[in-house]
């Protein structure tokens, strides 16, 4: 086995607002192993994007984030600002919704992505140096991408915008890529031509991949294992085939509720996370027990009101499978989907 490209552990993020104090992210722990892609879904609001920042030093100066996270075996969250710059701009790819905040204006498109490849060795001059990126461009599929080398970033559309920002954080061949709602605005086939290359690069340069998505069909297409976080925890993770064929948590089972079959062979399109009655709670008001008892369909006894379950190994169910899989299913719930619907609590 070789060493993971991530370990989180026990990952906390807490804000000063002016509701009071706004505990986002509550001890997050997952590690990413060379050439494995996890998914990271949940709800809007429920501290993804947060958890992702705070590993980069993205986040306001105010923002009190403890535990670890050892890149290549090296904690990102003690790291200098200076390091950690070197860090984003060469071993960690990132990808963030908006592409306006990862590209200069000010600066052509082909500067931007040739500066990156001369400042990392990438390249041995100039001449090569534009060879690449215009070859990037193109493997995002960006028409005329020699042409593109000269424009400017607002003279392209966002969708263009974005599949720029996609090849510059490929530049670099990363050791570890960060895509949070990285193709959310793409159309689908221009999604599945980044997939694609995504793919392709793991392949080649063993790059481990978080991949943050409201797509569910991204997430059975390109993940290994998913996460599942609510209320800036982690409530169910494990390979994507369990979590999807025996979501464990009634969180999980409520997201993934009225799906159609994700094994289906793909109808087409993209399914989303279903809608759950309720709304997730401010993080500046989270409730003492489980943070998902205010919605919870088979909330049953008051362990679930004022205990915080933990992550546990999710139990067999129909008596076959259970712990074939090497990578562990687990789900922080006192409700126990091996017994079934309606049985709660202890
Ligand atoms: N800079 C900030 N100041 C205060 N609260 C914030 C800040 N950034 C995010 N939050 C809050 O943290 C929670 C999680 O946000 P976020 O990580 O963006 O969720 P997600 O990416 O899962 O949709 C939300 O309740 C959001 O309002
Ligand atoms: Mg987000």
């Amino acid at each position: 086995m070789s060493e993971p490209v991530l370990v989180v552990e026990d990952l906390r993020v807490q804000l000063d607002t002016p509701r009071g104090n706004a505990r986002i992210v509550n001890g997050l722990s997952y590690s990413v192993a060379p050439g494995e892609t996890v998914a990271v879904v949940g709800e809007s609001g429920s501290g993804k994007s947060v958890s992702v920042m705070a590993l980069l030093g993205l986040l306001p100066k105010r923002a009190r984030v403890t535990g670890s996270a050892r890149f290549r075996g090296r904690d990102l969250l003690t790291m200098r600002e200076r390091e950690l710059r070197a860090v984003r701009g060469d071993g960690v790819g990132m990808v963030f919704q908006d592409p306006m905040t990862s590209l200069n204006p000010v600066l052509t498109i082909g500067r931007q992505l040739t500066e990156g490849l001369l400042a990392h060795r990438k390249v041995s001059g100039k001449r090569e140096a534009r060879e690449r990126a215009a070859q990037l461009l193109a493997d995002v599929g960006l028409p005329d991408p020699r042409g593109a080398l000269d424009r400017f970033p607002h003279e392209l559309s966002g969708g263009m915008r974005q599949r720029v920002v996609i090849a510059t954080a490929l530049a670099g061949d990363p050791a570890l890529l960060i895509a949070d709602e990285a193709t959310t605005a793409l159309d689908v086939t221009v999604q599945a031509q980044i997939l694609d290359l995504v793919a392709r690069l793991q392949d080649e340069h063993r790059t481990g991949v978080v991949w943050i998505t409201h797509d569910l069909g991204v997430v059975a297409g390109v993940a290994d294992r998913v996460l599942v976080m609510y209320g800036g925890r982690c409530v169910e993770d494990g390979t994507v085939d369990d979590v999807f064929e025996r979501p464990a948590h009634p969180y999980t089972q409520g997201l993934l509720g009225s799906l159609p079959q994700l094994h289906d062979g793909g109808a087409g399109g993209s399914r989303e996370l279903v809608a759950i009655g309720g709304t997730p709670p401010p993080p500046t008001d989270l409730p003492p027990g489980c943070v998902f008892w205010p919605r919870c369909p088979v909330r049953g006894d008051e362990r679930c009101a004022t205990e915080q379950p933990p992550l546990t190994p999710v139990g067999p169910r129909d008596g076959a499978g259970a712990g074939s899989s090497a990578v562990p299913h687990r789900a922080a719930t006192f409700y126990d989907a091996a017994r079934g619907a309606g049985e709660v609590g202890s």
